[in-house]
């Protein structure tokens, strides 16, 4: 008799499904800050790794599974070959290259569309009832893509959009106004960059809206000049990448908390990259941020979010933009 059969008395085969399988495709610097935001927040214990780097794809699953002694007893497999993914509930996608100092994200478009034009259809063949999440930049022309590319639902492709901006606007909310970035509520729209819209007139702690408070906050009359916040939030990549090279961080624990909500049915509102077309009168077929409702199908709902007249007009002004990008793609 083995060791084994005589350490253990069996009851019953091992459940193989842990229902919380997510894929990562892109190992590189925000793949991995996913992953391991994922590991250790306990979002998923079942994550498959995909690139074209093979070597460091291994030494990424090496290292990741010596930490499994310090998580909850996590499976993390890697491959090449997409048949890895198979039965994954999120497929998150990083892969494609990053804006070096001096590009904007929307100087990737063409180059991360060809790398998504070998990924999208990979995932789908093997987990065609999963919601997908892209990271990749630039996140909404490239979740666009990727509904485009899957055939998918809508609802089941978004983008991780302005989370993240509005994770950066609430900590410089929290830093000004001394209370914890969490209690600070305010909404980053649109595009996930340079035209993104900060939402003022929806900014509030414990429902005190600011504007209530300073009726010009925002505004390029505004006394105190709130709207430097928001511009600090559009420049902050690119301080970041010329003093790292990249960003990471923050990304990877938005996209973990979007993955959570996923995963947990948690209907809770995250600001992500989804279809606009017909909502605030936009008329173009583009994907961007508003506060959406998301549980195990992806978007269920969105938000109807009150805006003025000139936070409508800069949400138009960037879906103009996307949609222009979008006409100069070739697929
Ligand atoms: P990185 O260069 O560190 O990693 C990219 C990875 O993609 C590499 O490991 C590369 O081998 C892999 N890759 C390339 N082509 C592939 C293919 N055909 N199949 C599978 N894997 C492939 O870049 P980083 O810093 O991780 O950024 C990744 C993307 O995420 C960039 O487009 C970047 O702009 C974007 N990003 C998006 C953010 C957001 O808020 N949406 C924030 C930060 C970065
Ligand atoms: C960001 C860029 C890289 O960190 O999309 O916002």
């Amino acid at each position: 008799m083995a060791t084994v059969e005589r350490l253990l008395h069996p009851m019953h085969p091992k459940a193989d499904d842990t229902g919380n399988k997510v894929t990562v495709v892109g190992t590189g610097q925000v793949g991995m800050a996913a992953v391991f935001s994922m590991l250790t927040q306990g979002v998923s214990n079942n994550i498959a790794l995909v690139d074209v780097m093979e070597d460091k794809l291994r030494g990424e699953m090496l290292d990741l599974q010596h930490g499994c002694a310090f998580m909850k007893n996590a499976r993390i497999n890697a491959s090449t070959d997409y048949s890895i993914t198979a039965g994954s509930k999120v497929c998150v996608v990083t892969a494609g290259v990053r804006q070096r100092e001096g590009e904007s994200r929307l100087d990737l478009v063409q180059r991360n569309t060809d790398v998504l034009k070998i990924i999208i259809p990979q995932l789908v063949k093997y987990s065609p009832e999963a919601v997908f999440i892209i990271a990749s930049n630039p996140v909404d022309i490239l979740t666009w893509v990727t509904w485009r590319l899957s055939g998918l639902p809508r609802h089941r492709v978004l983008g991780s959009g302005t989370n993240l901006d509005s994770a950066r606007f609430r900590y410089l909310l929290s830093e000004k106004l001394g209370i914890a970035p969490t209690s600070c509520h305010g909404y980053i729209i649109g595009e996930h960059g340079d035209s993104s819209v900060a939402v003022w007139s929806g900014v509030n702690i414990a429902g005190v809206r600011l504007s209530d408070l300073n009726p010009q906050i925002g505004g390029e009359q505004d006394p105190e000049q709130w709207r430097r916040m928001h511009q600090l939030v559009v420049e902050s990549a690119y301080e970041i990448i010329k003093l790292k090279g990249y960003t990471s961080w923050a990304i990877g624990l938005s996209l973990s908390q979007l993955v959570g909500a996923v995963l947990s049915n948690a209907n809770s509102v995250h600001p992500v990259s989804t279809y606009i077309k017909g909502q605030h009168e936009v008329e173009q077929e583009v994907f961007l941020s508003l506060p959406c409702v998301l549980g195990r199908g992806g978007v269920a709902d969105v938000v109807r979010q009150p805006l003025t007249a000139e936070e409508r007009a800069r949400l138009h002004a960037s879906a103009k933009l996307m949609h222009g990008v979008q006409a100069g793609i070739h697929f």
